[in-house]
């Protein structure tokens, strides 16, 4: 540290590149570098094409996404997953992950669900947590992302997620919390969003407050790609590195606040230490390692046992599945060709080895007849393809149509409009139906979709997105080798407008309200007394499951003491397989308004047919803790408590009543000011007043920027109040495209686009690696303003003067 100069100092606090930190050579200090994930590796080729996204990268194994592998509720699996990942970044030198992204799944609307885990925060924390060790065990570091409340793609680098602190505490960070108590991930990677009116990158009751001091996280704190707001705050609150490099810009921000005053050089001394711990670590690692090869065959076996653990059976009338062997069959649906096998943008994996469920049937001399019944573009409606299918289902004895939905349905960028599947892929379902009794659908989707066909059809079999094995394990769950035990992480709504928070999901322009509080996913359709078509937790296996003799460790405990929950589980079918045992907990008598029950608890346990097993779960004061906002702390309230165990949130098979004392006495009582909350079976909007009461503020008007209001924070969609402005947005609408390959498809552009159009002004010098320099980024700034020739001036002036040497050209390659 004493023999680092200021700006070498500063230089540290940012990357050379899009994925490497700065080395500083005179003295030692190694690059190291981060790539994507996070279901495999996204390792660029470095000679590959302009654009951040859709870069080539180099071949790796390509695991489920975390929608899939959450709903295999099993932390081993994510563990050893964690693992194999981790041995390939060994392998090719990365040495750090950028995953996994944790968002909760506000709405199932979120165009990157795909990518996080579950509406759920134990689960999601518990999976995390269990994923970060197995990376971490390698030597590699993972980014828990993106911190936080971020679970939206509209406008998400500019939105400012209004929430009260109860949601916050209890839902939005939770999963982060669990994750780095547990895990101590290397490294956390804060999100673009503002939360409350104050970015995370430069939030210090985030990064500072909760995240250091309360969680006492002792890694880094990486920014999202180009999410730094104000660079000298950030350091302050807590934000250690600024990615990707902004070529020098903001180093040397930090720089001039040193010398000026604003800036305690002792902040960004700490900055630097936990920055270089962090470099140190990871580059002792590369030295034992250098030569470290993984074993890719056993990890795409691996990838296959992970994708059948996380398929979920959501309908097997008659038991129509497992199917016999030699079954005569028909196999419908492009997508049995082609699988959707991952979701789209920045964690998009080059898989090493892609099976499809028709590849894999020919590689094992299957017998079975194909038609496509849809297109893969658009809504995928072909008359004559369906007349095809139709014509083939008539002849069998079994058909399978693999549906779901494609990349321009859902990707990273932006969000969905709505649950439907392709229109082309229902309707084929549907006329399937009316010619064979024994329909059998395979869904590939990264989130809930809507089955108006559900009743009509013998089974339906979630694959979700099955990575690189997917289609092995399609074949492996539909012929029985394997028995289904994936469960839901998420729930599915029977219309979109059940969801309390489906009319307060994207909002904008600036603002989005999280009005719902903490009712989210099943503690909002649970408590509201609400119909679902499949719930949380749900999942069908080929075999039966019994639940019996629930004990309590004791009737009555003090709020420290740990509750013992013991129960036997037998499986009384006719197959082996992995049940799902979950523990709730219901509040029967509490203050402050409560979910109708929380996920405390869940074990996945294998049983052979006919075995029994005593299932053992620890509650300890965490299960029954609210976060009291009267003494910002978590507090039990003393009262009696349902345990609830069972194989989905609404399959209770046993239940019993423990006591708590508890010392807390100070407990907030909202039921005259904010009644909603308590109550809100029936409704289907949370009045506004209400919701102000329980954040203690007003919500003034979302106004669209005016002339004379743009700002570093304005994004490109917002330009259109000056002529200079619409004719810029315009172009950039119409041009951002040329960045993508001739035969990018449809929905690259779709990203491309609303990506360009939400993108902030400070983003223009952060992304450009500083092509575009800050004082050029001012003269536009002053030209959308409506200050055309001065700032244009302005911009070319200091494009002129923008200096040949750069961050690389100082500390370079
Ligand atoms: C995404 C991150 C990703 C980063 C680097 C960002 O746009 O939000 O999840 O790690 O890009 O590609």
């Amino acid at each position: 540290m004493a023999r680092l100069t200021l700006e070498e100092k500063a230089a540290l606090c940012s990357g050379i590149s899009n994925w490497e930190t700065t080395p500083i050579k005179r003295l030692g200090i190694p690059a190291v570098m981060m790539t994507d994930g996070p279901h495999g590796l996204r390792k660029e080729v470095e000679s590959a094409a302009v654009t951040n996204v859709f870069k080539d990268s180099v071949p790796a194994t390509c695991f489920p996404p975390a929608v899939t592998l959450a709903s295999s509720w099993d932390t081993d699996l994510l563990r050893e997953v964690g693992n194999a990942i981790g041995a390939e970044c060994l392998d090719q030198g990365v040495s750090t992950l950028l995953g996994p992204g944790i968002n909760i799944k506000r709405s199932p609307l979120c165009g990157r669900n795909f990518e996080y885990f579950s509406e759920d925060p134990f689960l999601t924390g518990e999976l995390a947590a269990a994923y970060i060790q197995g990376v971490q065990e390698n030597g590699i570091g993972t980014s828990l992302k993106h911190y936080a409340v971020n679970s939206q793609e509209y406008r998400r680098l500019t939105i400012s997620a209004e929430i009260d602190e109860r949601a916050l505490r209890e839902i939005y960070l939770k999963a982060f919390e669990i994750a780095v108590k547990k895990s101590q991930p290397y490294t956390i990677m804060c999100s673009y969003n503002l939360i409350n009116g104050v970015h995370a990158s430069d939030n210090r009751k985030l990064l500072g407050d909760i995240l250091r001091k309360e969680w006492e996280f002792e890694g880094i704190v990486v920014s999202d790609w180009g999410a730094v707001n104000d660079r000298v705050k950030g350091i302050v609150a807590g934000l250690d590195l600024e990615m990707p490099s902004s070529n020098g810009i903001l180093d040397r921000e930090i720089i001039q606040a040193v010398r000026s005053g604003r800036l305690d050089v002792k902040d960004l001394d700490e900055t630097v230490k936990r920055i270089l711990q962090f470099v140190f670590r990871c580059a002792a690692t590369r030295e034992k390692t250098a030569a470290y090869k993984a074993d890719y065959e056993k990890n795409h076996l691996l990838a296959r046992k992970a994708a059948a653990s996380g398929a979920v059976l959501l309908k097997n009338e008659d038991g129509i599945l497992p199917l016999p062997d030699g079954a005569d069959l028909a196999v419908i649906g492009q997508l049995a060709r082609k699988p959707r096998y991952q979701g789209s943008g920045s964690s998009r994996i080059s898989p090493r080895r892609l099976v499809s469920f028709c590849d894999h049937m020919d590689a094992i001399n299957a017998r079975f007849s194909y038609a496509p019944g849809y297109t893969l573009q658009g809504d995928g409606y072909d008359k004559k393809y369906i007349d095809d299918a139709v014509a083939l289902a008539g002849n069998k004895e079994y058909v399978l149509v693999f549906v779901g939905l494609t990349d321009e349905y859902e990707s990273e960028g932006f969000d969905r409009t709505h649950l439907e599947m392709p229109r082309g892929h229902d309707e084929l379902v549907r006329k399937l139906c009316e010619v064979s009794d024994r329909v059998v659908v395979v869904s590939n989707c990264g989130s809930p979709v809507l089955m108006p066909w559900l009743d009509e059809v013998g089974a339906v079999l979630n694959l979700y997105l099955g990575g690189e094995a997917g289609g092995e394990a399609a074949h492996d769950l539909l012929f029985g080798m394997i028995n289904p035990s994936g469960k839901l992480a998420e729930t599915f709504p029977l219309r979109l407008e059940d969801g309390l928070s489906s009319r307060y999901f994207g909002m904008g322009p600036r603002r989005i309200e999280y009005r719902e509080s903490i009712f989210v996913g099943y503690r909002d359709y649970d408590t509201g007394k609400k119909g679902v078509l499949f719930p949380f937790g749900y999942g069908l296996s080929y075999t039966d499951f019994s639940y019996a003799d629930l004990e309590l460790s004791a009737a009555k405990i003090n709020e420290n003491e740990t509750l013992t929950v013991t129960f036997e589980l037998k499986n009384t079918g006719n197959h082996d397989g992995a049940e799902v045992a979950q523990i709730y907990i219901r509040d029967i008598d509490s203050t402050v308004f409560k979910a109708d029950k929380e996920l405390k608890g869940f074990q996945k346990i294998f049983l052979k047919k006919g075995e029994t097993r005593t299932v053992t779960v620890d509650l300890n004061r965490d299960a029954f803790a609210f976060y009291n906002t009267k003494n910002s702390g978590w507090c039990v309230e003393s009262g009696d408590f349902e345990i609830l165990v069972g194989s989905s949130s609404r399959d209770i098979r046993l239940q019993a009543t423990v006591r708590i004392d508890a010392a807390e006495k100070e407990i907030p009582d909202l039921r005259n000011i904010a009644p909603f909350y308590y109550d809100f079976q029936g409704a289907d909007e949370v009045p506004l007043k209400q919701f102000e009461a329980l954040i203690g503020r007003n919500m003034p008007p979302d106004i669209l920027v005016k002339k004379g209001g743009i700002d570093f924070n304005s994004t490109i969609g917002d330009l259109g109040v000056t002529t200079f402005g619409k004719i810029f947005k315009w172009a950039v609408h119409r041009f951002s495209t040329i960045v993508l390959p001739r035969d990018a498809e449809e929905f690259e552009k779709i990203m491309v686009r609303e990506g360009a159009m939400s993108l902030p002004l400070r983003s223009i010098f952060a992304m450009t690696d500083g092509a575009i320099t800050y004082d050029a980024t001012l003269g536009l700034l002053m030209a959308f303003n409506g200050r055309t020739c001065r700032g244009l001036y302005r911009f070319v002036k200091a494009m002129l003067a923008r200096k040949p040497t750069g961050k690389t050209e100082i500390y370079g390659k």
